[in-house]
């Protein structure tokens, strides 16, 4: 596990002290919730997350982009890993995650090894949290799972590929994310993992009724693109989101965009509307990596404490993919209806 997230760990850690000390806004969540009900969940959670890495080295980005669409609906609160039943309709079916989201299993392992350790103890949404930021010791915890997950809230709030600058900003706006920092940092997250051609194909040849490719995509990388997805072709084909440095957690996105080597539209966004002051955030993340880690730590805990269910609201799940005692009928998998009988 040492090339994704370890780079961010030395320089983040500090940010990370420091941003706990300074704030009083974390509700009831602390970065010592578990220490003496699960004093050893990190390292389990790392532990699954280093055997994930393995045979799947995009795990990482995954993981962090699960805790992302969690947090953006109804908070993080573990909703996204709710399977379909009766009286749920999964956010993992939701336009934005279906055929898309993934990891669930290495999640679905990571409850296991906890339950196993420490039962009843360790919620899902908190699970999400961990892994995403399995380089900041200090994650605020305490967040408890979501009794019921909502895929039309899923469809709207979470940002899509071909959103507008402004959609965007509202969208962050929405969720309480009102500064443009938290959209450009976070959107940092793309420095790393895939995205299939369905979602930047727009841009390679008849972009936004022009007949012609986007021109804010460099031509050189457009080739690359238009040989990789072209008309008619399998769009579930995958691209890296960084071109330079494609797993490895650093601040190339930004110089990136600087060169219009953004993939998605909703990158390039950022750096190609004049006169915008995400223009200049882009400038600074891309010329120092350090004001970019720290933002990113910042923006992160401010998402990971978006709504958390606390206290004795909702509960902790024994399984992540299912709320404690509901019935099995319902359930999208015959194999567990069959052994449940
Ligand atoms: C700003 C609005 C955002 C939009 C429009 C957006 C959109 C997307 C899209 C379309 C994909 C590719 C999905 C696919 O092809 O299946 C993707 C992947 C990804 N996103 Fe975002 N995203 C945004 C923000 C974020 C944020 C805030 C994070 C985390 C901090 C993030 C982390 C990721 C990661 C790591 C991947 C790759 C996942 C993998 O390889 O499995 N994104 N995003
Ligand atoms: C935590 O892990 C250490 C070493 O991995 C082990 O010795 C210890 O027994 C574990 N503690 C608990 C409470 O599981
Ligand atoms: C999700 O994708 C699967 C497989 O492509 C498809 O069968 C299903 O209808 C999709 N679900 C929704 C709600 O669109
Ligand atoms: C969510 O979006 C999908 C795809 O656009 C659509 O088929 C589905 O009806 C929507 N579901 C809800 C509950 O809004
Ligand atoms: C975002 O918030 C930070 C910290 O509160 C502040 O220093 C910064 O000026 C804000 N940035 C923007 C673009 O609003
Ligand atoms: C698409 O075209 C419309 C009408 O010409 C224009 O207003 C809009 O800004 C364009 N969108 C993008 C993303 O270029
Ligand atoms: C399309 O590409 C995906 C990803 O590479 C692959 O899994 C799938 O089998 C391909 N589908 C077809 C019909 O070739
Ligand atoms: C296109 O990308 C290359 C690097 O891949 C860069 O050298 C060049 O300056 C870029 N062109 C533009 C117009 O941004
Ligand atoms: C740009 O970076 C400097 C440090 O290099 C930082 O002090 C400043 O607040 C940053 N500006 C913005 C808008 O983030
Ligand atoms: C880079 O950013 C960090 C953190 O904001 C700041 O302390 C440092 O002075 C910046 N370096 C330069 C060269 O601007
Ligand atoms: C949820 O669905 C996944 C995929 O269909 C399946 O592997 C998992 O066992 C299900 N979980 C439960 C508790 O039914």
């Amino acid at each position: 596990m040492s090339s994704p997230f370890h780079h961010l760990l030395a320089t983040l850690l500090y940010a990370a002290l420091l941003l706990q000390a300074s704030s009083s806004s974390y509700a009831q969540l602390s970065p010592t919730f578990y220490d003496q009900t699960c004093p050893n969940a990190s390292s389990i959670i790392r532990g699954v997350l280093q055997q994930a890495f393995l045979s799947d080295i995009r795990i990482g980005a995954s993981l962090i982009r699960l805790h992302f669409h969690d947090c953006f609906v109804n908070g993080c609160d573990g909703s996204i890993l709710l399977n379909n039943t009766a009286t749920i309709e999964s956010e993992k079916e939701a336009a934005p995650n279906n055929n898309s989201a993934r990891g669930f299993d290495v999640v679905d392992n990571m409850k296991a090894a906890l339950e196993s350790a420490c039962p009843g103890i360790v919620s899902c949404a908190d699970i999400l949290a961990i892994a995403a930021e399995q380089s900041v010791n200090m994650v605020p915890l305490g967040r408890r799972d979501s009794l019921t997950a909502s895929r039309a809230l899923a469809n709207i709030t979470i940002p899509g590929p071909t959103d507008s600058l402004d959609l965007l900003k509202s969208k962050f706006v929405n969720v309480g994310l009102n500064n443009d920092t938290d959209l450009v940092a976070l959107s940092g997250g793309h420095t790393f993992g895939r995205a299939q051609c369905r979602t930047f194909d727009n841009r390679l040849f008849n972009f936004n009724s022009t007949n012609n490719p986007d021109r804010t995509l460099n031509t050189t990388y457009l080739a690359t693109l238009q040989q990789l997805c072209p008309q008619g072709g399998n769009r579930s084909v995958l691209a890296n989101l960084d071109l330079t440095t494609p797993d490895k957690f650093d601040n190339n996105y930004f110089s990136n965009l600087q060169s219009n080597n953004g993939l998605l539209q909703s990158d390039q966004i950022l750096f190609s509307t004049t006169g915008d002051a995400t223009v200049e955030l882009v400038n600074n993340f891309s010329s120092n990596q350090t004001a970019f880690f720290e933002s990113f730590v910042v923006s992160m805990i401010r998402m990971g404490n978006l709504s958390p269910l606390t206290g004795s609201d909702g509960e902790i799940r024994s399984s992540c993919s299912r709320v404690n005692g509901a019935s099995i009928i319902g359930s999208s998998n015959e194999a567990d209806l069959i052994s449940s009988i």
